[in-house]
Order: C-alpha cells, then sequence, then structure tokens
C-alpha cells in the first residue's frame, strides 16, 4: 500500500511513521509513506497556499492550485482520497478495515480556516476523527494511519493479533492480567487461575459484556 499524505507541515509524521509498527510494516515493504508539502505546488511568487475568503470574514481558505497540482503528480491506482475535516464522517474500525484494503490513499491535511470548496471534489472520503477542532489534518491523518496499517496482512504478528479488538467484536474487550497473582493487595481473579477453558471463555465474555454496558452501551444498541 502506498499512503500519501498531502500537508504543509511534513516533519510532524517523522516520529510517528519512523516508529513500532508503523516503521515495521515499511521495513517489510507492505507499506510506503510519501510525504508531499503542497507548497511546493503553488505557482505564485512567494508559494502561496491561502488566500482572503470571497466575500470577505475573518480567516484564510486554502487555495485550489496547489493542492490540484499535487495531486496531478501524483502516479495513482484506484486511491482512496481522505479529505481530513471537522465536518467529515466520524472515523470507526469499519472505515479503517475498509480503508485497509485500498492500494493507495491519499491523506489532504488542511490547516487554517478552511478549504476552498473545489478541493472537495478531489476527495472520495471526508472524515472526521471526533467533535473537536485540531489545528491542522496532520495529528488525524496519523490517527487514521495507525489504525489501518496494523490491519494489513502481515504487519502484527500472531501475538499482536488484531481478531479480538474492541470495535472489530463490536463489544468493548474483557480485563487483561499477568503475574504477579497478587500486587498491592489487588487479586487476579480465581477463575483466570484453575485452568477450566470454558469457564474463563465464559467469565472474558461475561466481562465484556458488563464493560460494554457499563461503559459504552450505545455499542449495544448497533447491535440490536
Ligand atoms: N482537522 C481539524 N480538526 C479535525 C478533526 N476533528 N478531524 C479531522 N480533521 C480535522
Amino acid at each position: 500500500m502506498n499512503i500519501h499524505y498531502l500537508t504543509l507541515f511534513p516533519e510532524m509524521y517523522e516520529g510517528v511513521l519512523n516508529a513500532s509498527i508503523l516503521k515495521r510494516a515499511q521495513e517489510k515493504n507492505i507499506v510506503a509513506y510519501h510525504l508531499v508539502n503542497f507548497r511546493d505546488y503553488s505557482l505564485s511568487k512567494h508559494n502561496k497556499v491561502d488566500d482572503y475568503p470571497y466575500g470577505g470574514g475573518a480567516g484564510m481558505v486554502l487555495k485550489p492550485e496547489p493542492v490540484f497540482n499535487a495531486m496531478d503528480a501524483l502516479d495513482l491506482k484506484n486511491p482512496r482520497v481522505v479529505l481530513m475535516s471537522p465536518q467529515g464522517r466520524p472515523f470507526d474500525q469499519k472505515m479503517a478495515e475498509s480503508l485497509s484494503k485500498a492500494d493507495d490513499i491519499v491523506f489532504i491535511c488542511g490547516h487554517y480556516e478552511g478549504y476552498d470548496e473545489r478541493i472537495r471534489t478531489l476527495a472520495t472520503d471526508e472524515v472526521s476523527i471526533g467533535d473537536y477542532v485540531l489545528t491542522g489534518g496532520e495529528l488525524p491523518s496519523m490517527a487514521m494511519t495507525d489504525a489501518v496499517v496494523r490491519l494489513i496482512p502481515g504487519v502484527l504478528s500472531r501475538e499482536e493479533s488484531h481478531q479480538k479488538d474492541s470495535f472489530s467484536t463490536g463489544v468493548l474487550e474483557h480485563p487483561h492480567y499477568t503475574r504477579p497473582r497478587e500486587f498491592r493487595g489487588m487479586k487476579v481473579p480465581d477463575v483466570l487461575l484453575n485452568g477450566n477453558h470454558r469457564l474463563i471463555e465464559e467469565w472474558r465474555m461475561e466481562e465484556s459484556f458488563k464493560r460494554t454496558r457499563e461503559r459504552r452501551p450505545d455499542l449495544l444498541d448497533d447491535r440490536n
């Protein structure tokens, strides 16, 4: 998979893409990350990327030319073009699964007040990572990259498998414990120590549903 980031701040990505599982996915040649500073595609004298809004008002608007020119320069195969915006569809695990099957993903990351409306015609998806406003689309695109790349076959080892993730199963994960059996007076539940796998499975399922009911009843409504 090729992932392209159209951004004015490519330096923001260095630490995130070059650590842990995102780095490993790149080393295994499962993904390649491409950072494109679309300021380089501005045709104006001072590499302007934004301008005053027609009709007046506060704030600046991202110009269409640099973004369109940067897109034109990419060699893409059936891409998903994701415009990062708080007005977009809320990102979720289903969308991550769907994106993990793409050959090319382009993240368009705006800053400033907003996009010239014509930039929206480039996008196959307009996505928000939550009901709060960030200073730009870079952090959201990195969060989405993390959620997507770990789902690509071969990226996670068997031990790291995502099959039981919260949201893949539709319920939150059950509690986990490791050694020691007792820590600062807090004990591991007996059922996990008795080696009865049927009882352990039952306990985990009950805890999963209990936790989901308490914390995210909306997930159970979604499943009917
Ligand atoms: N850009 C600014 N805020 C955002 C958000 N919540 N989601 C996606 N992109 C954004």
